[in-house]
């Protein structure tokens, strides 16, 4: 391999027994049996167990007692079958072990902070700030090998595809996703500031307009918003962007890219083509949230219609207020006990729900096994004829031993309630698999949504394209125009969002005026884009997955920060470098700032 050593420690087999090589690594544990020391050498590919005998070799015995956890050493000896009895079936190497016949101590190496050998829980902190000791350990170096295979995956898909890999600046000016930008000052021009990228979104549409026609890039974005635990302040996306295509042409190559990249670095998760393509609206509807996680069913269906003819005043209330109501059956769950449901009612109400109405639909005594009215235990029952309560099982899909459950409220906040309540039943039941990966596409979403004080905002970006029957609409009833933008979903997460663009000035025109930008503004943030756009600007749309995302679902962690080498904490924090940090007076001078608030 090189002059340095012969072999990764990892790759050693029975095949290999008899011969001389020689491995480096560091000490995973050491293991002193009177005589005999044993050493488990661990290097990126895995772990050999290295016996030291004085009997075989005095001078590396005598190394192998001073060695402690975490020392690197480099050991030349013999590859031996293990004595019969005593192979490790857990590790790649657990046929054989190497028998030292030299070795050196390298570098040595403190007591680390936290175990690096076991997979224990490691306090947040400790772990970003050794962040070099915790990539040391089996699972990141795993999470990193495999994030590198799926880029790997991409270029290659893509390159096959016709794609151009270009790189875009980082210092650019502010182009709008939903964020706050990253400011950079600059020296040279007092009082002036690039915008670090919150996506390459106007770079790789100018790009379409240069004529590339397919371009990607692996870039990274840099956005200062909200911590979530599936958010880091920079981030890295699988740009694209293709010219003279409909939604379908970008959302085929997702499909291929993704169905065909799991089959190949993860084979071990299922996945099935094709990915479902649903509305929003159906979305919505079946799943209260346009982000499902479809790997199990459960899913809503709308109640408002009984409800508004039954004497049942609460929920009638709610409907007249403009409300809604709607529910799902989970499935064997009659039996819950009062205290559960307590639980149940809790959950809801801690997520903005007034309450939570529950029927158990218990085993009655119709023989046909359909719930029957004496059997639906509920404090709704006595309001409801048996043609209504009929109806809600029937609508809820519901079958003996379940228990349905039912909220009213505003729209959006009962949709958002039971999206959450039936992720949550799914997993109580153990309905989720955690080697599927659900891929899902969602449609024909409404171009704006109205804030709260009543201004029009993009569901999307600015750029994205109304659907072109809808443009008369944009003058006469913006809330209702539909745009060409879609969502690309995997396992109740958002993947990716993406859309057809616009590429007439006119268009982009009236979409920032409805916006609420003025002529000034509009032309000194986007004149560059606007005056592009009447050269010759061809259709064109795109979309751009966050891989760090994606990553996350694919390995099952919960964490963004496990599948980033280097990543920054909930606050966004490197303690590793201890960033942000102050700066001297001589920097904050030259760049013509003033720090007023410490
Ligand atoms: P969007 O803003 O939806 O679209 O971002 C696309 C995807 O990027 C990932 N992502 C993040 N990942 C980690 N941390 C973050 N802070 C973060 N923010 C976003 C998500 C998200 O779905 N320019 C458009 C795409 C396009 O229209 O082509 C864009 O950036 O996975």
């Amino acid at each position: 391999m090189t002059a340095f050593r012969s072999q990764y420690c990892g790759d050693a087999r029975k095949e290999q027994v008899g011969r001389t090589i020689t491995v480096a690594g560091w000490v995973n544990r050491r293991r002193d049996h009177g005589g005999l020391i044993f050493i488990d050498l661990r290097d990126r590919e895995g772990i050999l167990q290295v016996v030291f005998n004085p009997e075989v070799s005095k001078g590396s015995h005598a190394v192998a007692i001073e060695l402690r956890n975490e020392y690197v050493l480099r050991v030349t000896g013999k590859v031996h079958l293990r004595p019969p009895g005593t192979e490790n079936p857990k590790l790649g190497t657990g046929d054989v072990e190497l028998i030292a016949e030299d070795a050196e101590i390298l570098n040595r190496s403190k007591t680390p902070p936290f175990y690096i050998n076991e997979d224990v829980e490691v306090d947040e902190a400790l772990r970003l700030k050794y962040r070099y000791l915790y990539i040391r350990r089996e699972k990141m170096q795993r999470n990193l090998i495999l994030r590198h295979r799926v880029v790997k995956f991409m270029r290659d898909f893509l390159d096959d595809r016709g794609f151009i890999e270009i790189e875009t600046p980082v210092l650019i000016k502010s182009t709008p996703e939903g964020a706050r930008d990253y400011l950079v000052p600059s020296r040279i021009y007092p009082g002036k500031f690039y915008a670090l990228p919150q996506s390459p979104q106007q770079l790789k549409q100018l790009l379409m307009v240069a004529g590339m026609d397919k371009y990607f890039q692996v870039a990274r974005c840099f956005r200062d918003e909200d911590p979530r635990a599936d958010r880091q302040p920079e981030f890295t996306q699988l740009d694209l962007e293709m010219s003279f295509v409909d939604e379908h042409d970008v959302l085929d190559l997702m499909e291929d890219l993704f169905a065909s990249m799991v089959e190949t670095v993860t084979p071990e998760k299922k996945t099935a083509k094709p990915f479902p393509r649903l509305t929003y609206k159906e979305a919505m509807e079946r799943y209260g949230c346009d982000k499902p996680d479809i790997r199990f069913g459960l899913e809503l269906a709308e109640l408002s219609d009984i409800f508004a003819g039954t004497e049942f005043s609460v929920f009638r209330t709610v409907l007249e207020a403009g409300g809604m109501v709607k529910g799902f059956a989970a499935t064997g769950c009659a039996g819950y006990s009062r205290s559960e449901l307590a639980g149940l009612t809790e959950f809801v109400k801690s997520r903005g729900a007034k309450g939570l109405v529950t029927m158990a639909l218990e085993a009655g005594s119709d023989p046909a096994g359909s719930p029957a009215r004496d059997s639906a235990k509920s404090v709704i029952t006595k309001f409801l004829t048996s043609e209504q309560l009929d109806e809600i099982v029937k609508r809820l899909g519901g079958k003996t031993g379940d228990l349905l459950l039912i909220v009213a409220d505003q729209p959006k906040t009962t949709n958002a309630v039971l999206a959450a309540l039936r992720s949550e039943m799914a997993s109580r039941l153990g309905l989720i698999d955690p080697d599927v990966l659900a891929f899902t596409f969602i449609l024909d979403y409404p171009l704006f949504e109205r804030t709260e004080d009543g201004r029009w905002e993009p569901m999307h970006h600015p750029f994205t394209a109304p659907r072109d029957e809808d443009i008369p609409l944009l003058d006469t009833d913006p809330g209702s125009v539909g745009a060409r933008h879609y969502d690309f979903v995997c396992n109740g997460c958002e993947i990716s969002s993406g859309s057809i663009r616009i590429h007439d000035r006119r268009l982009q025109e009236k979409i920032f005026e409805i916006l609420g930008y003025s002529k000034e503004e509009t032309e000194e943030r986007f004149g560059h884009l606007l005056e592009a756009l009447e050269f010759g600007a061809p259709p064109h749309g795109g979309i751009a997955p966050g891989i760090d995302r994606f990553i996350m679902l694919l390995i099952g962690e919960d964490n963004i920060r496990e599948v980033i080498a280097f990543p920054k904490t909930q606050s966004a924090v490197d303690l590793m470098l201890d960033s942000p940090s102050p700066v001297s007076a001589d920097q904050l001078r030259e760049l013509h700032l003033r720090v007023t608030e410490a």
